[in-house]
């Protein structure tokens, strides 16, 4: 694959796809950390509404905090049994003050002026909750991303909403406006997990 150096062979996206599954038991050795950034930056790879990459990643191996986090999370032990937890979060109004960053230095200062304009257009009205709510949404963008890119380096995750955010916050050191898309421990599986369950495509599709 060449521009990765990841230790294990990499999967096929329909084969990362297929066989990631929630995992909540993990392998307790630490993650090999050229992996961990691999996977990070391909999940900063994924697409947002004028590239704004809303996204930020908190990444917590220590074992003090995960078990701070745990406890934030109602106690579920997938927090714990995994090597790292990434803390999958968004920061609306820091994006909104670095606004520059996000223009494409091809286009210029012209550009870095454009883009900071039409931030100011779409999210100076809005309210602090109202922006961060869209910042949210292309969080979870990334969120995708970022289990099929571990899953790809045949790492395995389990995707989590329950926890409360203004724990979570204050373990990170997070302002509140921040909006936590999700806890993902990650590591490698020490079970299997379930097999999928979904509607088929049928079910959810219409075709026009
Ligand atoms: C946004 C989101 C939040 C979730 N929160 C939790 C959680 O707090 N705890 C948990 O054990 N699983 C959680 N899950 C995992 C789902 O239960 C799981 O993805 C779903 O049942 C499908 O199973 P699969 O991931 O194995 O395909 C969450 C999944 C998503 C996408």
């Amino acid at each position: 694959m060449g521009m990765t150096q990841a230790s294990t062979k990499t999967l096929s996206v329909q084969e990362a796809i297929e066989t990631r599954r929630s995992i909540r038991q993990f392998e307790q050795a630490p993650l090999d950390q050229g992996d961990l950034r691999e996977i990070l930056r391909l999940a900063g790879l994924a697409p947002s509404a004028w590239n704004a990459q809303t996204w930020r990643f908190a990444v917590v191996q220590s074992p003090e905090l995960r078990a701070q986090l745990q406890e934030a999370a109602y106690g579920q032990p997938q927090v714990t049994s995994a090597p790292a937890v990434i803390v999958l979060y968004s920061d609306m109004e820091e994006v909104l003050a670095t606004a520059r960053e996000t223009a494409h230095p091809g286009m210029g200062e012209e550009g870095a002026a454009q883009q900071e304009q039409t931030f100011q257009n779409a999210f100076g009205a809005m309210s602090v909750e109202q922006r961060a709510a869209w910042a949210n949404a292309q969080a979870n963008i990334a969120l995708g991303y970022l289990m099929i890119a571990a899953r790809g380096l045949g790492y395995d995750t389990v995707p989590m909403l329950g926890f409360q955010p203004d724990k979570v916050r204050e373990l990170l050191g997070l302002p509140a406006h921040a909006q936590i898309a999700a806890l993902l421990p990650i590591g490698r599986r020490a079970h299997e997990g379930f097999p999928h369950h979904r509607h088929s495509t049928d079910r959810i599709t219409k075709f026009y």
